[in-house]
């Protein structure tokens, strides 16, 4: 019989790309969202690679009854992998309790009912930006946690600390963190994507769609940073590798094949890219040329992080495989199919 496990925000960006894989890897899957960033369409799409319509619940995570009603509706859910979560760093500034309760409650309310139905396993999204910035790169898991730059980055900062506590405290499943660096691209089909609602915060939805016209211009924040040639550094990861690491945390879980209660792991490729190589990099792939001027820093960016995945590599057997071209390429063929709609 097929295993059951539960994906919040199954329909966002990297959850419905992990959702395609765990069908894929043999798993059944119940999407709880609420839909608040995301479309209930995206079923469509993950229906079109995989040939299955996962169970879609349309419920919020912090709502603890009918996240109640949905465990007790499916009675075996084995594990949880948890990506609700709202996640636009200024806005969490403007917003902070609304941040603190959506990343917070939803989570305690996971955690809890995994408790009480006695499920196996719990993966969570976190993020690299509990690393701040890093005083060596690349970075490893082991490096010092930095005060949080917003009320985000401290969501998911809390969040790991109230994951090891209630692991440790002898629940009966074991957890793995997952720090994301970051992800970027779309499925090879491009039947499922990114859907940034408004204007895109994140680089590369804004460069594609800058690409395709409906941006007029993309702003690079800052050429003036200490770096080869000014601009930030990040580890731009493919969303379908990040998406099988999924798989995998999963598999090691349901397997008891964990070292330790919670166990965490940087998930990038171990390459940094700065912001015109990426621009660069889509002129190069897509042959279109952006449209795009330096302006001022962005408040509360990091200078440059990558990731050392050597743990992640060695210990789940995983690795980004993805090209950057490949990557950059993927994001353009979905952002295409956008436009033509
Ligand atoms: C940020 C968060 C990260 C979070 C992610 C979720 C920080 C340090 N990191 O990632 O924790 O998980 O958002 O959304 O807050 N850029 C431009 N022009 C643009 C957009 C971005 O130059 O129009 C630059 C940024 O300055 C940055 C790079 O592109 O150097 C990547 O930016 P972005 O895609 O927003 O990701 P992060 O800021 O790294």
């Amino acid at each position: 019989m097929k295993e059951l496990v539960l994906v919040t925000g199954g329909t966002g960006y990297i959850g419905s790309h992990t959702v395609v894989e765990l069908i894929e890897s043999g798993y059944e899957v119940v999407i709880v969202d609420n839909l608040s960033n995301s479309e209930a369409s995206v079923l469509d799409g993950i229906e079109r690679i995989t040939g299955t319509r996962p169970a879609l619940e349309i419920c919020d995570c912090t709502d603890f009854n009918q996240m109640h009603a949905v465990f007790e509706k499916y009675g075996s859910i084995r594990a949880a992998i948890h990506f609700a979560a709202s996640k636009a760093v200024g806005e969490s500034v403007e917003k902070p309790l609304m941040y603190y309760r959506n990343n917070l409650v939803s989570l305690i309310n996971i955690l809890e009912l995994l408790k009480e139905f006695k499920s196996k396993g719990f993966v969570f999204s976190s993020s690299c930006t509990v690393y701040g910035q890093p005083e060596v790169l690349p970075v490893t898991e082991t490096a010092a946690i930095q005060p949080a730059m917003s009320p985000y980055g401290n969501t998911k900062q809390i969040g790991e600390e109230i994951i090891r506590d209630a692991t440790h405290a002898g629940l009966p499943y074991a957890s793995i963190i997952l720090r994301y660096f970051n992800p970027i691209g779309a499925h090879p089909s491009a039947e499922i994507g990114e859907l940034p609602l408004g204007v895109p915060q994140n680089l590369v939805p804004f460069v594609t769609q800058t690409a395709a016209g409906i941006r007029e211009q993309l702003s690079v924040f800052g050429d003036d940073y200490n770096t080869p040639d000014g601009s930030c550094i990040r580890d731009y990861i493919h969303v379908v590798d990040l998406a099988k690491a999924h798989v995998i945390a999963m598999q090691r879980l349901l397997e008891n094949k964990s070292a330790e209660a919670v166990e965490t792991f940087n998930l990038g490729t171990g390459n940094g890219l700065s912001v015109l190589d990426i621009l660069k990099t889509f002129e190069k792939v897509t042959g279109k040329k952006l449209n795009y001027k330096i302006v001022g820093r962005r408040a509360g960016d990091i200078e440059q992080v990558w990731a050392d995945p050597t743990i992640a590599n060695d210990v789940l057997g995983w690795k980004a495989t993805s090209t950057v071209e490949e990557t950059l390429a993927s994001a353009w063929k979905w952002q295409q199919k956008l436009s033509a709609k």
